[in-house]
């Protein structure tokens, strides 16, 4: 699909009135809602915070409020729940789910583990928290290649996404990427075709993908980034017009909050992502459901996968910022 995106949003007075009783829900449970880019513009509206996973994994590290009302699909609201133990994480719709973290399971994981002895293994977040407990690291889509790049092993097994470990692999030549063959069917379906298009349409415009979308795609982007770099780059380059693909939801947080600068699309809906109304927000904030649960012996490991993923990560940008 190809268009223009425009943002309006024109609330009815049902969603203006829900948005009214959520605002005051969550003064009176003390009460933070997370939000993923690609939820509908509505629950941004709502939401004390809005961006990527990595993003959303840090607020719900840091946040000291007695509830996390988590907008996005469930393996980011176990993430929240793995990392800040102390606090009640609900998400308004419990099947929300993520196909990409379906393609792999804990069981299936431990057999390839057995298989390559000496391979660290790196896991892309969207997966389970029992996998992230198989895994001796966890990564995002913006953090990818700086994790694997300071491993000291040779040998990675990445998991769940294909299309991310081939763009590894790319950016960190000296190593052998042993990919799962999991990936995004939303991302999986974006079309070089019908970019070309767009582009043909649009020459001026920069090309922005995420890193989930295959490497045919990936070869053409003028950007590979995660949701919210998608806006970052879009924001500090020169450039006024940008064909960004990826899921839907993006060109909504890109248009409102670049209003000055143009973006066309070759996207595809995440349903999954599309589950989270603010009828179920209002609801989940009265009753506090549905609660992310998680045993312990599987939060603690796939805890220290996360702490491994902040030390690196933190590690590496700060040697930057010392060597700018
Ligand atoms: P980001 O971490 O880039 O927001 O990606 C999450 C995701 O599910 C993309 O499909
Ligand atoms: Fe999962 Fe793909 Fe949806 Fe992202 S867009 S949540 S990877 S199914």
């Amino acid at each position: 699909m190809v268009c223009y995106f425009s943002y309006a949003l024109n609330l009815t007075a049902i969603q203006k009135s829900l948005i009214k009783s959520i605002k005051r829900l969550k003064e009176e449970k003390r009460a933070v809602v997370l939000c993923h880019n690609y939820q509908r513009p509505e629950i941004h509206e709502i939401a004390d915070f809005v961006g990527d996973s990595l993003e959303l994994c840090k607020k719900a590290k840091e946040t000291d409020v007695e509830l996390i009302v988590f907008c996005g699909v469930y393996f980011m609201a176990e993430s929240a729940a793995i990392l800040n133990p102390g606090r009640k994480v609900v998400i308004p719709s419990k099947d929300a789910g993520c196909a990409l973290s379906d393609m792999i399971t804990a069981e299936a994981l431990r057999k390839e583990k057995a298989k390559h002895k000496g391979a660290a293994v790196v896991c892309y977040v969207n997966s389970s928290a029992e996998v992230k407990a198989e895994s001796d690291v966890c990564c995002t889509s913006s953090n990818a290649v700086e994790i694997v790049r300071a491993l000291p092993n040779k040998e990675i097994l990445f998991v769940p996404d294909k299309n991310l470990a081939k763009f590894v692999a790319k950016q960190v030549p000296g190593k052998k990427i042993i990919e799962w063959d999991g990936y995004c069917p939303i991302h999986q379906r974006l079309s070089v075709e019908y970019l070309l298009k767009a582009k043909a349409e649009h020459p001026n415009a920069k090309i922005i993908a995420h890193p989930e979308c295959t490497q045919e795609v990936l070869a053409i982007a003028d950007f590979v980034v995660s949701t919210s770099g998608m806006l970052k780059v879009a924001k500090e380059s020169d450039a006024q017009e940008f064909i960004c693909t990826t899921e839907c939801g993006m060109l909504s947080r890109l248009q409102r909050d670049l209003p000055q600068k143009k973006f066309f699309t070759v996207c595809s809906v995440c349903f999954d992502m599309k589950k989270i109304t603010l009828e179920a927000v209002e609801k989940s904030l009265r009753d506090e459901q549905y609660e992310v649960i998680i045993s312990p012996k599987v939060r603690e490991k796939a805890l220290a996968a996360f702490e491994k993923m902040f030390y690196i990560t933190d590690k590496m940008r700060a040697s930057v910022a010392t060597t700018c």
